[in-house]
């Protein structure tokens, strides 16, 4: 029986020759989930010998993973403000910049003392993150999940369901704000932004995500256009629209909202100093 540790070594380098980055990173995530340990036990007991069957699944997930597949889908699951969801092929695997637009969410309705039940809609939900991260966050909120794929539709509630989250929040599979209900006091959306033409040269990763998840159409703000379009009619006076976006598309958003009907609108930096996240209020 071969042990831990000479088995990461060894996965290591076949996830390196195969071009996957972070490889022996990658490599401890797969042997922890296999051995259904955490990685610090298992990197502190490299002489523990590995059962034969362990081995050989251990083999298949390399294979999946030096193939491109996502960590997450393999795992089955991503963490995401402290939630743990699942996710797999039907949805784009929630990213940590989106957990920034969370914070920004929270921080809006935290100060605009909007505490009581306020109205949220996430716009394209996908695994459901934002809407149960803010369900979650907002015990009494009126929190709605709208999307456009039945795939991850279903997913966003399955979620709902293991947090049990789902009896006070809603469903819609739609694809349009105007057809979300509302009036809202917030509108977040983290919608598919990458302009059509760049989609080919994104990373193996990456390409296996939904097309519906990245697509954005030409200059990737057609489902931000849109929404942009739509949230005055669906939105309280005072309420928030907050979008996450390409780190160059943020001007362009700005020139789309009216400012007789916008105020406060910023573009706000994510962590790394990138310019993601759009905000503006209704007059
Ligand atoms: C970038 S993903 C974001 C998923 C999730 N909110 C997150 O942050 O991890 C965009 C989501 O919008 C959905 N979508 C794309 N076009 C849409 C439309 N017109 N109406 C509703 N949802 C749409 C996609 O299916 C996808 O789940």
């Amino acid at each position: 029986m071969p042990t831990t540790k000479a088995l990461l070594t060894k996965g290591a380098e076949r996830l390196e020759a195969a071009g996957i980055s972070e490889a022996a990173l990658n490599c401890a995530w797969l042997l922890a989930h296999l051995l259904k340990t955490d990685r610090l036990s298992m990197l502190a007991d490299g002489g523990a010998l590995v059962p034969a069957g362990i081995v050989a699944d251990f083999e298949k997930l390399l294979s999946r993973k030096a193939e491109g597949e996502p960590l997450a889908y393999i795992l089955g699951s991503q963490p995401f403000c402290g939630l743990s969801l699942k996710v797999d092929h039907r949805v784009l695997v929630p990213r940590p910049e989106t957990e920034e637009l969370v914070g920004l969410a929270v921080d809006f309705i935290l100060k605009s003392r909007r505490g009581g039940a306020p109205a949220i809609l996430d716009f394209g939900a996908g695994s459901g993150a934002i809407a149960l991260a803010l369900a979650r966050r907002f015990p009494a909120a009126a929190v709605t999940a709208a999307e456009k794929s039945r795939g991850a539709l279903a997913c966003a509630e399955e979620n709902a369901r293991a947090l049990d989250l789902a009896g006070r929040m809603k469903f819609l599979k739609i694809s349009s704000v105007s057809d979300c209900g509302g009036p809202f006091d917030l509108i977040v959306s983290n919608p598919p932004y990458i302009p059509t033409g760049v989609i080919a040269g994104l990373d193996k990763e990456v390409l296996s995500e939904p097309r519906l998840a990245l697509d954005g159409g030409a200059d990737g703000l057609v489902v931000a256009r849109e929404i942009i379009a739509a949230a005055p009619t669906a939105l309280k006076k005072g309420g928030a629209l907050l979008l996450e976006l390409g780190d160059t598309q943020g001007p362009l958003a700005l020139k789309l909202l009216d400012e007789k009907v916008w105020k406060e609108r910023q573009v706000i930096k994510d962590l790394n100093g990138k310019q993601r996240f759009v905000k503006a209020i209704k007059k």
